[in-house]
């Protein structure tokens, strides 16, 4: 049997298990987490038992520790779903809810999950859980067992593995299982990939404004800088209106794109790694077929950074309900999320790069220090962004903010740094020592510290990503 075939074997038992329990009228809390691959991910469960007419209630939460398991052993439900967190607590879970529980996820588990029937996690099927699938694909297999009909939801870990950064294959394109969902989803006749400039709103906004928009690459003077994107493009002798209205960039020509990209090209090549900023600039858009033209919901990007910002910005039954199929007010209010999401993110990243004390470089991580000015929800996003900063390229980033009795923290791995280090690991290990938790992927981790521990595991932290570096080469 492969590998595959195993995964797939768990999936049609746990989805026989899902079919019982709506058959005997039980009640199913779906729990997400807070992010695009959290709120997708429980969107497919909740779906695919609506579409059964089973009862379910889907909630989101921002991290799952032993106060949420103590409110939901005094709650009323028959059976708990939890998608894309939990990843390290099943024996809590398993103290709290006895065997009405099962994860879904693909981030790293410590050794002792790997062999539990409960857990349905990528890692334990030989699968890179950090690259090649999320936490939507894992619920898609599942609802693909349920019923094949299901295969109409496979936009929605489309969504979720470009808004979880897996497109790190060649041209920015999704690999391994996410492909065969992607295919499943093209052949459906829901997604269509072509290659093109990669700016973010690309049928939705005026082409300034996408420029400005983007953030992957990060592009110093124009990210977050919609005047100075305005000027440059304007310098080209681009029409960027026509009949009074702004032209998008999917209304370009060829060589109105290549003049765009030739425009863009001065501004990266201060960036350390230039020409792979300038390769991440161009690849396989991935187009919902199913949504309007002209809405921010067609390109998957756009639809998972909407998604991440309902999140982070605490209205995740927008999103959730925009997965569900609301096109009407959840569209309209999830625009309205968006722009403000961007907007505090600017700021932010304004605020922070200005401020030269809120900027530590340590001989083994850069360090943002996003105290008191930071919420935690957002941390993990601006960390995302920071770490594509010209600035913070060459080492592991750290950002941190406040939380009550906590520092959170968020890591992410440089593109081009020692491969071996594993953030999910180090975190995990770290974190425990020093009294907290952390976890997640090898190039993206985060996780809690008590305030008080926060100069030991610092010290700590340093002194394990500088053994790293000596090992180099
Ligand atoms: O919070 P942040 O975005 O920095 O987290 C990075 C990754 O680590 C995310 O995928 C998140 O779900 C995961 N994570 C985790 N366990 C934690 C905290 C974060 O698996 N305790």
């Amino acid at each position: 049997m492969s590998r595959f075939d195993e995964l797939e074997k768990r999936a049609e038992d746990i989805g026989n298990r899902i079919i019982q329990l709506i058959k005997e009228g039980k009640t199913i809390l779906v729990v997400g987490h807070l992010d695009a691959d959290g709120i997708t991910s429980a969107s497919i469960i909740g779906k695919v038992i609506q579409r059964k007419k089973g009862h379910y209630i889907i909630r989101i939460y921002g991290e799952m520790s032993q106060q949420v398991l103590e409110e939901l052993k005094e709650g009323e439900y028959d059976f708990h779903i939890f998608c894309e967190l939990g990843a390290g607590l099943a024996k809590e879970m398993e103290n709290a809810l006895k065997d009405k529980w099962i994860i879904l996820d693909h981030h790293q588990i410590p050794p002792e999950e790997t062999k539990m029937k409960q857990v349905f996690n990528a890692w334990q099927f030989g699968f890179d859980g950090g690259r090649e699938i999320s936490a939507a694909g894992m619920a898609y297999f599942i609802a693909k067992k349920i019923d094949e009909e299901n295969t109409d939801l496979s936009w929605l870990p489309v969504v979720s593995m470009v808004a979880d950064r897996q497109d790190q294959g060649k041209r920015r394109s999704v690999f391994g299982l996410n492909r065969k969902i992607l295919d499943d989803s093209v052949n459906a006749g829901l997604v269509t990939v072509v290659t093109d400039l990669l700016l973010y709103g690309r049928e939705t906004k005026p082409v300034h404004e996408a420029l400005a928009s983007t953030t992957t690459p990060f592009i110093p003077g124009l990210s977050g800088n919609r005047d100075a994107c305005l000027a440059t493009l304007s310098s080209t002798g681009i029409q960027l209106k026509q009949n009074g209205r702004w032209r998008t960039l999917a209304d370009f020509s060829d060589s109105e794109k290549k003049k765009v990209m030739e425009s863009v090209i001065p501004y990266l090549s201060q960036v350390e790694t230039a020409s792979e900023a300038v390769d991440s600039l161009i690849g396989e858009v991935y187009t919902l077929e199913k949504e309007d033209e002209h809405s921010s919901l067609r390109d998957a990007r756009e639809l998972g950074t909407l998604l991440n910002a309902c999140g982070r910005m605490k209205r995740t039954g927008v999103g959730v309900s925009i997965c569900l199929g609301d096109r009407s007010q959840a569209l309209q209010e999830g625009e309205k999320v968006l722009s403000e999401y961007r907007r505090t993110l600017n700021r932010l990243i304004h605020t922070l790069l200005e401020d030269e004390g809120r900027i530590v470089e340590k001989p083994g991580f850069n360090m943002v220090v996003g105290d008191g000015i930071v919420d935690e929800d957002m941390l993990g996003s601006l960390t995302s962004i920071l770490s594509g900063v010209a600035w913070f390229e060459s080492k592991v980033l750290l950002a941190r903010t406040t939380t009550a009795g906590h520092y959170k923290l968020s890591l992410r791995r440089p593109p081009q740094s020692d491969s071996s280090i594993n953030l999910s690991l180090i975190l995990q290990e770290l974190s425990s020592l020093h009294g907290g938790s952390g976890g997640g992927h090898e190039a993206a981790a985060g996780g809690k510290i008590p305030t008080s521990q926060l100069k030991a595991f610092l010290r700590a932290l340093n002194k394990r990503l500088q053994k790293k570096d000596e090992g180099k080469g």
